[in-house]
């Protein structure tokens, strides 16, 4: 009884202190100092004394971006890069433009969870799980229709109707990371030798040759 007890007292406060975003802040905010050359994880803290409106503000994202690209879509980042105050805050945002048929590629976000909502037009969106299910969950989405990326996992999104589409995104880190994975894969520097890709993939190495070109 009393052991039930320790480990259920145990349990309990192990989960009080677990965390599911970036640590608690020790101050209102920490604006990156884009001069100080003190590398640490995130930015160095700016005095607080000369911060201004400004270092947590950005304007644009009722810009399009220009999709005139291969895969047809633009993402318009506003992480701490572009806003200073977001250091330390684990939180950012981003646009999505698609042109007709356009994709956002297979990538995945190694610091964040996303949640994307539709503005304009339809998405078909998905991600997989992880090994060894590899489990498709795919939704088709419209306007106003909001969809979660779970942290890590490799997801996408096709713009499926006529016209252009148009998507802000929220993610729980200041830097949440792309990873793109056919870029990752047959466009690293320097390439990643095409006997393991050729094996990795069950092809020849002349597909491998052809798809490092691309990238
Ligand atoms: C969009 O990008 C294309 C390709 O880089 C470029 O040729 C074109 O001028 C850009 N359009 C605008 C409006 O910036």
């Amino acid at each position: 009884m009393a052991s039930q007890f320790l480990l259920l007292a145990f349990l309990a406060i192990t989960c009080a202190i677990a965390s599911a975003s970036d640590p608690s802040s020790l101050q209102d905010f920490c604006v990156a100092d884009s001069k100080a050359s003190v590398p640490v994880n995130g930015f160095v803290c700016k005095d607080s004394k000369l911060v201004d409106a400004n270092d947590f503000f950005f304007s644009g994202l009722h810009l399009a971006g220009n999709t005139s690209n291969a895969v047809g879509s633009r993402v318009t980042p506003v992480n701490a890069v572009q806003i200073p105050g977001l250091n330390t805050l684990g939180i950012s945002i981003v646009r999505i433009d698609y042109a007709p048929w356009g994709i956002n590629p297979p990538h995945t976000h190694p610091r964040a969870t996303e949640v994307l909502t539709v503005l304009e037009g339809s998405l078909k969106v998905g991600f997989v799980t992880s090994n060894p299910e590899n489990r498709l969950i795919t939704k088709v989405l419209q306007k106003g229709d909001v969809f979660v990326f779970p942290v890590g996992l490799v997801h996408f999104q096709q713009n499926v109707g006529y016209g252009n589409a148009v998507a802000i995104a929220a993610l729980n880190s200041q830097n949440p990371g792309v990873i793109t994975v056919a870029n990752a894969v047959f466009g690293s520097k320097p390439d990643i030798s095409a006997d393991i890709l050729a094996k990795a993939f069950q092809v020849d190495k002349n597909t491998v040759y052809n798809f490092q070109s691309k990238f």
